[in-house]
């Protein structure tokens, strides 16, 4: 199936409480590009192998977690189909003018059952990756790709109640298909949902949380394993909070590091993983193998991972 409907996330708000903490850590450290500035409380940053404009907004709060997060979707005309389909379903979708987010497009805002407000655009002004569309050769001018080397935002991983509502909306109005899910030994309990709209394993995924809007990681993407050993020796060296050192998921089979900026919101960066189609088969992990599900490397499930959230 040829990709159209939404694409990818191509946009999420993470709230912090410094601004100039935070620019150190994405910016200067992890070497995400900023490419915005109009909002003092606002930092807006692209990742080197992206074209649109922007894709990570800091916003100053008094308290860590995700503001938002937003879909591209390929064409206008979907923004309204998927409105009314929401609609139907009994979701309040809200019109948002084009211009109210800097460089965007018009958008549809709407909370899912988990809590968590969810946009749909079409339309972003676009930046570049650092080479031009003609004759674009294999690497930008020296410079452009820095710190952790991250190639693009990834995915995000969002933590609420009622997530096979979720599911059931990412895959019967938005056309998503199950890649992963993990379940409990004892009753089939769905603890985490991993959906894809791509050949990757997964786009966005749930997790099972009592409390609402929860924020577990968003993710960048790394080239190679080398990469992702120079991004650990970066943050060894800086002494940025480590969450997981390198290891590799069983779900999804990404190699990863998870680590925490200064308002304590959790990062990953990771390479690797299986490709997906819309006919692959759901793989179901259970509470059996959840270390081997979580860190396949040493089979062993951390708590900080299953619980810390913002
Ligand atoms: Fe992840």
């Amino acid at each position: 199936m040829a990709i159209r409907g939404l694409l990818r996330v191509g946009e999420v708000c993470v709230r912090v409480f410094d601004i100039d903490e935070a620019r150190r850590h994405y910016g200067e450290r992890m070497g995400l590009i900023e490419t915005y500035q109009g909002d003092p409380d606002k930092l807006y940053y692209k990742v080197a192998d992206e074209h649109d404009w922007y894709s990570l907004v800091l916003k100053k709060a008094d308290a860590p977690g995700v503001e938002y997060f937003a879909f591209r979707t390929y064409e206008d005309a979907e923004i309204d189909h998927f409105a009314a389909a929401l609609t139907d379903y009994g979701l309040a979708v809200e019109h948002v003018e084009a211009g109210v987010y800097p460089k965007s497009g018009r958008r549809i805002r709407f909370t899912l059952p988990s809590g968590h407000v969810m946009h749909i655009y079409a339309d972003k002004e676009k930046i570049g990756n650092g080479m031009p569309t003609r004759n674009p050769g294999t690497i930008p001018d020296e410079g452009y790709i820095r710190g952790f080397r991250c190639v693009r935002l990834d995915h995000v991983l969002l933590g609420g109640p009622d997530i096979v509502k979720n599911r059931d909306i990412f895959t019967g109005i938005f056309g998503f298909t199950v890649s992963e899910e993990l379940v409990t030994q004892e009753d089939e309990t769905r603890l985490a949902v991993f959906l894809s709209c791509s050949n990757k394993p997964h786009d966005i995924a749930f997790i099972l949380q009592p409390e609402g809007s929860r924020f577990h990681h968003v993710s960048f993407l790394l080239d190679s394993v080398n990469d992702l050993f120079h991004a650990g020796d970066l943050i060894g060296k800086y002494e940025i909070p480590v969450d997981v050192s390198v290891n590799r998921h069983g779900v999804t089979r990404g190699a990863t590091i998870y680590f925490f900026d200064p308002s304590g919101n959790r990062n990953e960066v990771f390479t690797g993983g299986y490709v997906h189609y819309p006919d692959t088969p759901t793989l179901t992990w259970d509470t059996s193998q959840l270390g081997k599900a979580t860190f396949s490397q040493d089979n062993m499930p951390r708590d900080s991972f299953l619980n810390v959230l913002t």
